[in-house]
């Protein structure tokens, strides 16, 4: 149990185990960071086309809604790169099987969207239902034979949970070599049925609809031991496993944080098989080092302007963990959204290093073609816009893969001597040349922006922020249709002309945006490659890296 108060203190409390501790000495919480990454492992190098625009939703009925939401987009020319398949492509909820009914045709569709540029992904769940027919589910039977599953405190009898397919489920052991060696088999003999671009891979934590399992957790001292962190439910077998089940590395006490952490490298190998391509891994459970091998959305949030705030600390709190792409669920996932909260969301979202909306069973459509031609012609031009920036995004991505940098960035990073900086969770940045200071309020034009001490130019217009008012809170205009955003003297941004999909907009003309600073310098880099092989530093496939400094007479 770790508990921060702003002293600064740190506590520590734990009924056993050996701590060990790294500190890592900065001086700079960049320094930190890729000190800290440098230790656990750098973040792998996306594919280009992870960094479009993504849509899903849970539940759509049919394969002809999803045709319905992507033509939307089409009709309004809006960027989007790629679209998710959520649980309702199943049959019967159960991994490895579409729905030949609802989704009849799914594989077809999966290549017609490729053929236009488009990706998709599918979710998978880490339970395999035991009570189908005998002979009818060989995902689940093949796992038994090998006996791959998370076990009972006995070590040798399935540990059986309650959740999403039919029946009883089962939890494969991904600690274990030979389930991460079942996973990954699965997963690519499957992109023969389904011919998926990426993975999501979600409830890994691992998600339970009961407490425990069948038939309820022992009384012992790992499932109810002395002291219990303040934690849901004050139980650690809370919508879980219990804690004295068997996984191959030891008990689920000592593991559970592991599960997803474990899911995600063997997912990130199947990904690569079967398409041969950059793999693409979205986890919601996630641990330290698994930025080597996966992307993460925050999870659950609601429709609420809060949430829409809490989005930036979280995507903040990803970058310093090492897993820089990340995002939240844009327009709010539970509850139905506004039209003025997902237009707001659309346009911070935009900024998200991971730009997903993504929505909850039950609520009202939210895709941004749905509002109607306001709506989607201002999601448009800021989508417009991340696509303009794609080249100094993916950039940023790289240098995060090979010096550990953080890719969306607090303030506090940039100007660590200016102690305003450090709690303003209200603004970011995108590496250190670019402000986005959203509308996070509903009815709000405006937005109080603070300007550290530096040379400032508006995105839009080019117009310098007077040095007036640096170091304070300006109010800055911010109609429906604007998202404030400025760009850093001193800074050259390498852009390209933006299209529908990453794929049309990589063969677009570049352009740079040069922003000088007070001297009349500015540097900056573009770092580019095919934005899919495999590989990592001189096995990678061809690539360029620039430097930018300009020659300009002053
Ligand atoms: C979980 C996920 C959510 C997903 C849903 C159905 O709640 O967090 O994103 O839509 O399961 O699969």
């Amino acid at each position: 149990d770790v508990t921060l108060s702003p002293e600064p203190s740190l506590t520590f409390r734990t009924i056993g185990g050996i701590l060990d501790f790294y500190v890592f000495l900065g001086p700079t919480p960049e320094n930190v960071i890729q000190q800290y990454t440098e230790a656990i492992g750098r973040p792998h190098l996306p594919p280009y086309w992870s960094l479009g625009y993504q849509l899903s939703r849970w539940g759509y009925p049919s394969i002809d809604v999803v045709k319905q939401t992507v033509n939307r987009m089409e009709q309004y020319g809006i960027p989007h790169d790629v679209q998710y398949a959520d649980i309702d492509y199943m049959e019967n909820k159960l991994d490895f099987t579409y729905d030949k009914d609802n989704y009849a045709g799914l594989p077809e569709y999966i290549q017609e969207l490729k053929k236009d540029g488009l990706h998709y992904i599918i979710i998978l769940d880490p339970f395999l239902s035991k009570d189908q027919s005998r002979g009818t589910y060989q995902p689940y039977e093949l796992g038994q034979h090998f006996g791959l599953w998370v076990n009972n405190s006995d070590g040798v009898t399935a540990a059986v949970g309650k959740a999403l397919p039919p029946g009883e489920s089962v939890y494969p052991d991904f600690l274990n070599p030979r389930t991460a060696d079942w996973w990954t088999y699965m997963c690519a003999k499957f992109h023969g049925v389904l011919p998926y671009d990426g993975i999501w891979i979600d409830m890994n934590e691992p998600s339970n609809f009961l407490n425990g399992q069948y038939p309820a957790c022992a009384h012992n001292n790992l499932n109810y031991p002395p002291y219990i962190p303040r934690i849901s439910d004050s139980s650690l077998f809370h919508s879980t496993l219990c804690p004295d089940s068997s996984t191959y590395l030891g008990k689920h006490y000592d593991t559970h944080s592991l599960f997803g952490w474990a899911e995600a490298p063997p997912t990130f190998r199947a990904v690569q098989e079967a398409t041969g391509k950059r793999p693409f891994v979205l986890s919601r459970s996630t641990f330290v080092g698994n930025g080597k091998y996966a992307a993460h959305w925050l999870g659950d949030n609601h429709a609420l302007w809060e949430d829409m705030h809490l989005s930036i600390i979280g995507i903040l709190e990803f970058n310093l963990f090492g897993i820089p792409q990340v995002g939240a669920d844009i327009c709010g996932f539970y509850f139905d959204t506004s039209f003025e909260l997902c237009l707001r969301w659309t346009q911070l979202g935009a900024f998200y290093p991971l730009a997903r909306n993504h929505n909850a069973l039950g609520q009202k459509e939210q895709d941004p073609g749905v509002f109607g031609i306001e709506f989607a012609t201002i999601a448009r031009t800021v989508l417009q816009i991340r696509y303009s920036l794609l080249p100094y995004l993916y950039t940023l991505f790289f240098e995060a893969h090979a010096f550990g940098n953080t890719v969306a960035r607090g303030l506090m990073h940039e100007f660590t001597d200016d102690p305003e900086t450090h709690g303003i969770d209200t603004a970011f940045l995108w590496g250190s040349a670019l402000m986005i200071a959203p509308v996070l309020q509903e009815g709000a034009r405006s937005v109080d922006v603070y300007f550290p001490d530096a040379t400032w130019f508006d995105y839009y217009t080019g117009d310098k922020v007077p040095a007036s008012s640096h170091n304070k809170y300006i109010s800055v205009h911010a109609p429906l249709e604007k998202i404030p955003l400025f760009i850093r003297g001193g800074y050259i941004l390498p852009t390209q002309t933006p299209a529908t999909r990453t794929a049309k907009s990589r063969l677009n003309p570049f352009g740079l945006i040069v922003a000088l600073d007070e001297k009349g310098e500015a540097s900056g880099s573009l770092f580019w490659d095919d934005g899919e092989s495999v590989g990592d530093g001189t096995t990678r496939g061809p690539f360029t890296l620039h430097s930018y400094s300009p020659m300009i007479p002053l």
